[in-house]
């Protein structure tokens, strides 16, 4: 299947809003970062904002929280019909409460790990959650460098989706470019979240394009 390509709209222009998010009608989901200032050292936007970039995306909305208290803040962004709310590891204190709380609510259920998580507390619980977010920089800013180290995660989630029989995303975010979205793809990631690659574009459709055949290639 087709790789999925989420840009991000950390990267878009925020007064131009609109404009930017018709940029990129071709992409497979819209990629939200929402920050607190707390969990990470950047502030973005909250459930105002967010409801206004869903009544406005041509596509559905990939919420990525990089928020403290997910448990108590999550749910909000199910509630106004985001399609997939993926919440950090590192911050909830009842991860499996919390995704079915948020699939009861009818969206997808994602946890993301920052690049120093370990997977393995996580690899059972699999079938908790509709996603995994591996993070490929250290969340709170775009324009980082690709990790090329966290891809064994990868390799590990792959591995044990196929091992409990359960249909997961395998996501990753952050320094995604048409240089580095074929090792990730190689790993088993099959979501990419691109930021600066595709808004950085002079043509962001021709940018989705490009990562799209070579994730495939
Ligand atoms: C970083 C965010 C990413 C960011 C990626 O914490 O979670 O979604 O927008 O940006 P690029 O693609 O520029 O690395
Ligand atoms: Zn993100």
């Amino acid at each position: 299947m087709a790789a999925r390509i989420n840009p991000s709209i950390l990267s878009a222009d925020f007064v131009n809003m609109q404009r930017d998010l018709e940029r990129i009608a071709s992409a497979d989901y819209v990629h939200v970062d929402v920050m607190d200032n707390h969990f990470v050292p950047n502030l973005t936007f909250g459930p105002q904002m967010v409801e206004r970039v869903q009544a406005t995306s041509p596509v559905p909305l990939d919420v990525h929280l990089m928020i403290d208290d997910p448990d108590r803040w999550a749910p909000q962004y199910a509630e106004i019909g985001c399609f997939s709310v993926t919440f950090h590891a590192e911050a909830a204190t009842a991860p499996v409460t919390l995704a079915r709380t948020l699939r009861k609510l009818g969206a997808r259920a994602g946890i993301a790990l920052s690049p120093k998580t370990d997977v393995g507390a996580y690899l059972e619980l699999l079938p908790e959650f509709d996603q995994v977010l591996v993070m490929t920089v250290e969340p709170g800013f775009g324009g980082q460098k690709f990790l090329p180290h966290v891809m064994s995660k990868l390799t590990r989630l792959r591995e044990a989706a196929a091992r409990l029989g359960t249909d997961v995303w395998l996501e990753v975010d952050g320094g995604v470019t048409e240089e580095t979205i074929g090792i990730a793809a190689d790993a088993g990631a099959d979501t990419f979240v691109a930021g600066s690659s595709v808004f950085g574009a002079s043509d962001a459709a021709a940018a989705i394009e490009g990562l799209r055949s070579a994730a495939s290639a």
